[in-house]
């Protein structure tokens, strides 16, 4: 499928080439797609444009900005991310200190009704995303992702085990809040843990 990933840094270039790699097309929207050359040598077939390009090319939406910037974009975006299956990444660490609210669901309310949004990839380290089974305890790894929409979840999750992921679905939006509060968790158990050999992943033992 045609993929929009916003964004150019290191969760996009992993996301893409790996889902290049299964087979869909990737469209990279930039804030400067013209000095963006080297992303097409790294991911075959894929575009880079504008975000406004990017998103009308694609059904889904990868949102892979810096946290603060997501929900002002999410508002300048609001009328063409409607009715996209919007893909939501961002890790709002102290932005949102009490968690009374996912970082996801303030994208969905920037894009107001009819949003999409799913939460999905917070807890999976950047360079790990290629690397889906853990070298260390050879256990493929898990992608926790959170929606309120059952069809739409099981898109993502059809693309996630395209990534060689297990997709791991943790319920509706607002358990996103969890999935946020899981990140710096993780962060901090793997500085205490992780093996010299790999960097730390959740794993469900079932
Ligand atoms: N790094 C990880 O291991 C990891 C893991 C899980 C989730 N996440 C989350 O995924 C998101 C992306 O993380 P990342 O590590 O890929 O970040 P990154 O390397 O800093 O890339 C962010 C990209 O966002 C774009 N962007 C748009 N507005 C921006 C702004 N105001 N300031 C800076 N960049 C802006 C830039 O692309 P253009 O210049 O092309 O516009 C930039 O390349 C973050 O929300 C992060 O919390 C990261």
């Amino acid at each position: 499928m045609n993929i929009a990933i916003i964004g150019t840094g290191r969760m996009a270039r992993q996301l893409a080439l790996g889902w290049s790699r299964a087979g869909h097309t990737i469209f990279f929207g930039s804030r400067d797609p013209a000095n963006k050359g080297d992303l097409l040598k790294q991911t075959p077939g894929a575009t880079v444009v504008t975000a406004e390009a990017a998103i009308s090319a694609a059904p889904l939406v990868v949102l892979a900005l810096p946290f603060t910037a997501v929900a002002p974009f999410a508002r300048d975006q609001a009328a063409a991310l409607r009715g996209k299956l919007v893909v939501d990444i961002s890790n709002p660490f102290d932005h949102l200190p009490d968690n009374r609210l996912a970082g996801a669901e303030l994208t969905a309310q920037a894009i107001g009704p009819g949003a999409r949004v799913l939460a999905a990839f917070k807890d999976n380290f950047w360079n790990t995303l290629l690397e889906p089974r853990d070298p260390v305890y050879n256990l493929v790894r898990d992608v926790h992702f959170a929606g309120d929409d059952v069809d739409d979840k099981q898109i993502l999750a059809l693309l996630i085990e395209d990534l060689g992921f297990r997709p791991i679905d943790c319920g509706p939006l607002k358990n996103a809040r969890i999935l946020d509060g899981m990140v710096p968790l993780m962060l901090e158990l793997d500085r205490r843990y992780a093996s010299s050999q790999g960097r730390s992943s959740w794993r469900l033992l079932n």
